[in-house]
């Protein structure tokens, strides 16, 4: 079972991108983190990763028909991407939104997602675990479509 982790502007710089707040690992490793749990629940992630708004919006529609759920972390497009909350709510599978930092304890720009409400829900505040923890509650939400 397919699913998509979408990655916002900015996630491609993982590692050097100021480290005191998002930690030293890279998205690969953040990856290799993640694969082992992903193996465990029977799940494929394809990782994708653009700096363009538009470029998600592709991906989830693309990905409508071969994956059964996404792991959203939209980066800066949380705080006001309406064209990717919209293709959020057309992708017909659960989406769980992520973020490595705590959005709510940083600049108040942060404390508001527009695709919050288009999720099944949000995992924030754990660094890269935020991955490991949104795909196992996406994994609940994928039950009833396994059968
Ligand atoms: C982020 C939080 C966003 O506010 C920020 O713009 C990012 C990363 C996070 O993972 O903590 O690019 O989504």
């Amino acid at each position: 079972m397919k699913v998509l982790v979408l990655n916002g502007p900015n996630l491609g710089i993982l590692g050097r991108r100021e480290p005191d707040v998002y930690g030293s690992s890279t998205l690969a490793e953040i990856a290799s983190l993640v694969a082992p749990v992903a193996a465990e629940l029977g799940l494929e992630p394809e990782w994708i990763q653009s700096n363009h708004e538009g470029d998600l919006i592709e991906a989830l529609q693309q990905g409508a028909a071969s994956a059964s759920g996404a792991l959203l972390n939209a980066g800066a497009l949380t705080h006001y991407g309406f064209a990717l909350t919209d293709a959020v709510r057309a992708f017909p599978h659960p989406v769980v939104e992520v973020h490595l930092s705590n959005v709510h304890a940083r600049e108040e720009w942060r404390h508001r997602s527009v695709l919050a409400g288009s999720c099944v829900g949000g995992v924030y505040g754990f660094g890269p675990d935020s991955y490991r923890l949104a795909l196992l509650a996406l994994a609940r939400f994928l039950e009833p479509e396994r059968g």
